[in-house]
């Protein structure tokens, strides 16, 4: 027997904050005026995509002692954004990414419950822990947690949102005007929830809400994060964007979901990717590589390669070769507030395949850095990459994508007009929403009783 076709679940990905994200473009606009949100989401809304999400940065990112005014800077408040969004559009579903060390339980629960009653179930929430005590110096408590204590408090913080979620049952509101009984139950809402990071208890104060919760997505990629996702999340936002890495991470994570009872479709793995599309493939290819010169100018490729190299290049020639001292080990002092620095475990290691990389390929510093770092994932005609983009899914490499553009905040239309119709003649994209909300469009159903369950830490 054939295996079934998979339908593809499509995300826009909001080019706000980020080094990929091409501001200088005659065609670029604001990352803050609404109109551009706006755009972003009627765009994805015409073309059926499952939602659209928003990232988090919580601090202005930091380098030699200055702003990082390369990529582009300061972001609106996501809670604001995304209800803005619920009123201008009426399907797609609104993914936010908030952080659960810094907030409150109640808090976010009250907000999340709130965006899914006005977008009418539509609301999605990407836990993250965020990294740094750099991140942690604007909050009143500053970086209070070692990095293995951070998933801890996530799942003590997710448990402790799903019991405030889960303490409205739908039915307790009667509002009978003849009878003049406005509640069923006579105490609702009512929450009692006592763990180390938590000892909350009250009654929640906003009823049911048109998904019960909202999605959860999950975004870490430690073995304590993939835990966490399978454990209690619904979908991953995933850095796995290649053939070879998809299929190892999707085996590796839903692998995961059996110890937790659940099962395959239970978790949907969606890794956050890039394209550049053109009428030929050549000149798809020429678009990409004018793309990445945008993308990495002299000055970003000096940043870039600071963040690996640890130490002030000012003055080195991006246009000349690497530096001939090397990274400097240890506490990293050059740039702060970006996850990528984390990312360079081993910086000698690393800065000695560069180094061989350069030399091979006779390589100035600015030609290695735009070689190394974030490169296109989709390029090609539209058809080109709507058969990768399925061939990905179909051999589970991911389940689908959350596009990012390079633009904001047209860069999702020519993929709108072009691609996703080839996808839907394949029959493996919708054509119109099928559901009312986010949990429909993504294939998820109701959320899952929380007790008897060990998921999220509830007992600990
Ligand atoms: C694809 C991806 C996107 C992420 N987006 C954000 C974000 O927008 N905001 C944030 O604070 N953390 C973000 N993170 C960070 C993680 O969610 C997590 O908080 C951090 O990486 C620590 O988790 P880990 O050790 O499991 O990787 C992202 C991580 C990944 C892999």
């Amino acid at each position: 027997m054939s295996k079934p076709v998979k339908q593809i679940h499509l995300a826009a990905h909001f080019p706000g904050v980020n080094n990929t994200t091409v501001w200088s473009d005659p065609a670029a606009g604001s990352q803050i005026d609404f109109s551009s949100f706006v755009h972003l989401a009627r765009t994805a809304e015409r073309a059926k995509f499952d939602f659209l999400f928003l990232a988090e940065g919580l601090r202005l990112r930091e380098q030699n002692g200055l702003i990082y005014d390369l990529d582009v800077v300061g972001r609106p408040d996501t809670f604001t954004v995304l209800a803005a969004l619920a009123a201008v559009t009426e399907r797609l579903g609104l993914a936010g990414t908030i952080n659960s060390t810094f907030n409150e339980p109640y808090e976010v629960a009250r907000q999340f419950a709130s965006l899914d009653h006005l977008s009418a179930g539509r609301a999605a929430w990407n836990v993250v822990t965020s990294w740094d005590a750099f991140t942690g110096e604007n909050f009143r408590r500053g970086g209070f947690l070692a990095q293995e204590d951070r998933y801890e408090r996530a799942r003590q913080f997710l448990a402790a949102t799903w019991e405030l979620f889960d303490s409205w049952h739908g039915d307790e509101i009667v509002a009978d005007k003849e009878t003049g009984v406005f509640l069923r139950a006579p105490r609702p809402g009512r929450f009692d929830h006592h763990v180390r990071e938590f000892d909350i208890s009250g009654h929640f104060n906003v009823p049911r809400s048109p998904q019960g919760r909202p999605v959860i997505f999950q975004a870490g990629d430690s073995e304590a994060g993939r835990e966490f996702a399978a454990s209690a999340a619904d979908a991953i936002f995933t850095r796995h964007g290649t053939l070879e890495a998809g299929r190892a991470f999707y085996a590796d994570v839903k692998g995961r979901l059996a110890r937790y009872g659940r099962s395959h479709d239970d978790l949907k793995i969606l890794p956050g990717v890039t394209f550049v599309l053109g009428d030929t493939e050549a000149e798809a290819h020429e678009k990409a590589a004018l793309i990445r010169r945008q993308q990495v100018s002299g000055q970003t490729a000096i940043r870039l390669l600071e963040q690996l190299w640890n130490r002030d290049l000012s003055a080195l020639d991006p246009d000349g070769p690497l530096p001939e001292v090397d990274p400097l080990v240890g506490e990293h002092t050059v740039a702060r507030g970006r996850a990528s620095v984390r990312m360079h475990r081993d910086p000698l290691a690393v800065a000695a395949e560069w180094r061989a990389l350069a030399e091979a390929k006779n390589l100035s510093v600015r030609e290695l850095i735009i070689e190394v770092t974030g490169r296109q994932s989709f390029i090609g005609t539209p058809l080109q990459v709507a058969e990768a983009l399925n061939e990905f899914v179909q051999t589970d490499a991911s389940d689908g994508f959350i596009l990012a553009p390079h633009l904001t905040p047209g860069g999702l239309d020519e993929f709108a007009d072009t691609v996703v119709p080839l996808l839907q003649e394949r029959g493996v994209f919708r054509t119109e929403y099928e559901g009312e909300t986010l949990r429909d469009h993504l294939g998820l159903g109701a959320p899952r009783p929380v007790r008897g369950r060990a998921a999220a830490g509830a007992a600990s």
